[in-house]
């Protein structure tokens, strides 16, 4: 699959000194929300390419490859926005089909925008900018301030970036040697098309001091409405076939007979499953992964888990906490609580988790050793990223 995926790098022009924002700092490397903006962009954006190359102010270079780490190239910029990024067009891979250019000044434009950017180009499309609709009316002036003109404001836009273009089209583009404060610009100097999509209002650009506190309002969840709490419930009868494995918590038990079912039958992993598309809202584990996806039939609870967790993601979600209760008589889970702890975190990428088991005093299908049940609970919080 991953082979049919067009090969896409992420310029990030960064090199600018942050003059309009006057920290002490090159803007690149304020800080918003416990991370520099850099950081953001590359973490907002970085999914979207096969390769990351940033323009850093000189002088700044080993910094920024130390919080940027090895998966990003490091060059020195240059001395307008236009030549940090033919500096940067410069290590771009041979294999690369498009390039996106995107500000650092931008960090918290999302991974949504650069992949439309980006279907556009695979369209056909040879340059592709984002942009919003204004409202404020805009007027031309001359160098004394007198209005030449009021462009009609239906016919306006205000551009933003991921700026995407076919390989060929950008190094063109650079090769003129002109100055704009886009790209976009550039290819319209040569008389190339460049298309508009739909920008997003979070794309904005950070260029004075209060434009962070803006920014912040997409960081700090609103506390009072969003956190979500899910609950799941899963039960399995044992199995007549003594062979059968037993699969709980992400774990194999040894000498224990496996439950009955369609996958591998593990009711921690299930019940957990269903506790986070409920807190999400996204349906639940028939939904998601019932028999109309033949590809989930037999996987196990791990593969469940991982992949609740992007759906979680994609909906705009990251974990909190979950906790899941086994109720049953056997196996007896204390000594293995840690493994099943961890087992469970990893396929949920780290995230908190919590195990606990319990008996029913010899009620019920799990009381009369019939089976295993669970129970989950889930706690979301919107991703602030
Ligand atoms: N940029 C760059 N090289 C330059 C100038 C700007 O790579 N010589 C980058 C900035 O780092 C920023 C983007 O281009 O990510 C957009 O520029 P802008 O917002 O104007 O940033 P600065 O030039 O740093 O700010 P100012 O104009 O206020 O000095
Ligand atoms: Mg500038």
């Amino acid at each position: 699959m991953r082979s049919l995926l067009p090969k896409v790098a992420l310029l990030i022009p960064a090199a600018g000194s942050g003059e309009r924002f006057g920290a002490q700092v090159p803007k690149a490397l304020v800080q918003l929300n416990g991370r520099t903006l850099i950081e953001h962009a590359v973490l907002n954006l970085g999914a979207t390419a096969t390769q990351i190359i940033v323009a850093a102010p000189a002088g700044y270079e080993e910094n920024f490859r130390k919080i940027l780490g090895d998966a990003v190239t490091v060059v020195t910029g240059g001395d307008t926005r236009t030549k940090s990024v033919k500096i940067a067009l410069e290590s771009v891979d041979s294999d690369i089909e498009f390039v996106l250019v995107h500000d650092a000044a931008r960090p918290l434009a999302s991974a949504e925008l650069g992949k439309s950017v980006i279907e556009a180009l695979a369209s056909g499309d040879v340059a592709v900018i984002p942009a919003l609709n204004v409202s404020d009316t805009i007027k031309e002036v001359d160098a004394s301030n007198y209005v030449v003109a009021t462009p009609n404001r239906e016919r306006l836009r205000a551009v933003q970036t991921p700026q995407g273009f076919a390989r060929e089209t950008l190094f063109k583009a650079h090769m003129q040697n002109i100055e704009a404060t886009d790209d976009g610009a550039l290819v319209e100097a040569m008389r190339g098309k460049v298309k508009l999509i739909a920008g997003e209002v979070r794309a904005l650009k950070i260029t004075n001091p209060e434009d962070l506190a803006t920014a912040m309002k997409y960081l700090v969840p609103d506390q009072a409405s969003d956190i979500r709490t899910g609950v799941g419930v899963d039960a399995h009868a044992f199995s007549s076939d003594p062979k059968r494995p037993l699969w709980l918590a992400g774990l194999l038990w040894e000498n224990e007979i496996g439950v009955d079912g369609h996958s591998d039958g593990d009711v921690a992993a299930h019940a957990i499953c269903d506790a986070l598309f409920a807190a999400a809202n996204i349906g639940d584990l028939g939904s998601n992964f019932g028999t109309s996806k033949p590809e989930y039939a037999g996987a196990s609870g791990a593969k469940l888990l991982s992949e609740t967790l992007n759906l979680v993601s994609a909906a705009g979600f990251k974990i909190q906490n979950v906790t899941v209760q086994i109720v049953g008589n056997r196996p007896k889970i204390g000594a293995r609580r840690l493994d099943a702890i961890t087992e469970i975190s990893r396929a949920l990428g780290g995230a908190q988790v919590s195990v606990s088991a319990t008996t029913t005093d010899g009620l019920g299908l799990t009381g009369e050793g019939k089976g295993i049940g669970a129970i989950a609970t889930a706690l979301l919080v919107r991703d602030g990223r």
